[in-house]
């Protein structure tokens, strides 16, 4: 695995590549990898020859009450991480490499980031579409790969690559869990035992949700009070929202007819979580569909 710290050094190495007739494949990511990143990047080593990994901490992500300066940090076990896996570039650029004295541009998507993590988090979604719009233009890669975790970022950077006629195909990769049913975060590290414990109340009322479908259940406000009263019994889960609408326009739903997104944010602790699954009707007597 060879480490670029510079955007012309990048480029240089991935021109070279590109000559040789090289597909590229990139998994952007913060750092302090956990499976959900190792996934990505093992779904990246299938799909192409060479394989692009960037670490770095967007501080225009961030709001300024937000954990940036606390986003926890590990690059000597990132970089084995990522070289047992097979990653043949790692990109791990400086602030200033990324956002230089007199920097000025940012990528704004209208509308679907006013729904979710978005009104919760001002700015939250032009500091990701500027950073992922600015490393997909360095590295050009044929595909990128990102995770259904971020439910509502993977909409708006298919929806900014669609915009802006870039030519890459972002593929989304399914939520990798704990054992337990937890979805695996680098945020995941500042919970305390009895936090990490409480926090699975979101995956479970998640299942809740699908299970309530699959029992013929349609109305979206009977489940989203089924699964809230299943998240109060945790005193530790302060529930920041919890969304039952359309998966790519997030509009709110009120029967379910087609796949729905279920999407909750919650605090824990120090911790904001976030975690989403995609509900599906039940066919009404598939017997009679032929
Ligand atoms: P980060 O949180 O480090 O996540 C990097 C990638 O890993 C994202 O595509 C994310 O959706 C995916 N991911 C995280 N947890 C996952 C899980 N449990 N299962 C599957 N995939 C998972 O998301 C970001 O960084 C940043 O916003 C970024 C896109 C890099 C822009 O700064």
């Amino acid at each position: 695995m060879l480490e670029f710290n510079t955007i012309a050094e990048l480029r240089k190495a991935l021109k070279a590549e590109r000559s040789k007739g090289k597909t590229t494949a990139f998994v952007p990511t913060m750092g302090y990898f956990h499976d959900g990143h190792l996934t990505l990047m093992r779904e990246a080593k299938k799909r192409a020859d060479c394989v692009v990994v960037s670490i770095f901490v967007n501080p225009t992500q961030f709001g300024p009450n937000e954990d940036l300066d606390k986003y926890p940090r590990n690059l000597e076990r990132d970089r084995s991480l990522a070289a047992k896996v097979g990653v043949d570039f790692i990109f791990i650029p400086t602030v200033d490499e990324i956002y230089p004295k007199g920097y000025s541009t940012y990528i704004d998507v209208e509308g679907i980031t006013n729904a979710l993590c978005g009104r919760q988090r001002p700015g939250h979604f032009r500091g990701v579409a500027t950073v992922v719009t600015k490393l997909l233009n360095i590295v050009q890669p044929d595909i990128a790969l990102f995770g259904e975790k971020d439910w509502q970022q993977l909409i708006v950077i298919k929806r900014l690559v669609s915009d802006l006629n870039m030519d890459v195909e972002i593929i989304g990769i399914p939520t990798v869990r704990e054992p337990d049913g937890l979805a695996m975060s680098s945020r995941n590290s500042y919970l305390s035992a009895e936090e990490r414990s409480a926090a699975l109340v979101i995956s479970k009322s998640l299942t809740l949700a699908a299970n309530m479908v699959d029992r013929g259940e349609a109305s979206a406000s009977k489940i989203a009070s089924a699964l809230k009263e299943l998240i109060e019994k945790e005193k530790a889960v302060k529930l920041e929202y919890l969304e039952i609408c359309d998966p790519e326009t997030f509009a709110p739903v009120e029967e379910i007819k087609a796949d729905t997104l279920v999407a909750i944010a919650a605090w824990v602790g120090k911790a904001r979580l976030i975690d989403n699954t995609i509900i599906r009707p039940k066919l009404e007597n598939p017997g009679n569909l032929g």
